[in-house]
């Protein structure tokens, strides 16, 4: 296996004004309260999943950034399979992170969207309100920055110098830094 670290991010398309744009609109008009940007792992040494999985040293205490709370939401795309929870989670599905697109041509669990535009559309319910927000409140012009954010976190295909934290394969979710994280008490998943 050639490696299994978050796929960089585009290093350049990042610093453009349409990009820092549309992570300014991607906050405010609500995405990120599923889509964290920030989380802290759970510190070194925790024991996880009844005593399966103790977090090594390398991976406890980093500060990450997934855009994901990693807690069940239903947004309307759930296909009634109990997730692993109680039966309330039967339309449930875990915050996609948003890091790592770039691995992907399809998008939702399904692989039903073939452009972010309509992946962004088919959320509802508990995400209804932020997505008339970006559907009613935002310009054709806005939306576009949204999705030029959302593409500068696939990456180019090129390789960067920029070293991810933590592997994705291995992420242990700790603690949200407070202020930022979402009130959702479904507790958070241990390890993906
Ligand atoms: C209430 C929580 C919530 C909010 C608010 C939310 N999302 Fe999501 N998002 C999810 C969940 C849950 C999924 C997974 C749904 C699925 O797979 O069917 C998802 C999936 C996605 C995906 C697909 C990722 C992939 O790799 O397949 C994108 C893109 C996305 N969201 C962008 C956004 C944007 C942009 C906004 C703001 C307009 C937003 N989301 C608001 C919870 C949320």
């Amino acid at each position: 296996m050639r490696g299994t670290k978050v796929p960089p991010r585009d290093t350049v398309l990042a610093t453009t004004t349409d990009v820092q744009a549309g992570q300014l609109l991607f906050a405010q008009i609500g995405c990120a309260t599923c889509h964290v940007h920030s989380i802290v792992t759970a510190p070194s040494r925790t024991v996880l999943n009844g005593g399966m999985w103790v977090v090594p040293d390398a991976l406890g205490n980093k500060l990450i950034h997934p855009y994901s709370d990693f807690l069940l939401h239903d947004v309307g795309t759930g296909d009634g399979i109990v997730q692993g929870g109680p039966v309330d989670t039967i339309n449930k599905l875990r915050t996609t992170p948003l890091w790592g697109l770039r691995t992907k041509t399809r998008f939702m669990h399904d692989l039903k969207s073939l452009s972010l535009a309509d992946a962004i559309n088919r959320h509802r319910d508990e995400a209804r309100g932020v997505v008339d927000n970006f559907q009613e409140d935002l310009t054709p012009a806005q939306q576009h920055q949204v999705i030029t954010f959302l593409n500068s976190l696939q990456g180019s295909g090129r390789q960067s110098s920029a070293k991810p934290v933590v592997g994705w394969w291995s992420l242990v979710v700790g603690k949200i830094p407070r202020g930022i994280g979402p009130s959702n008490p479904t507790a958070p998943v241990a390890r993906m």
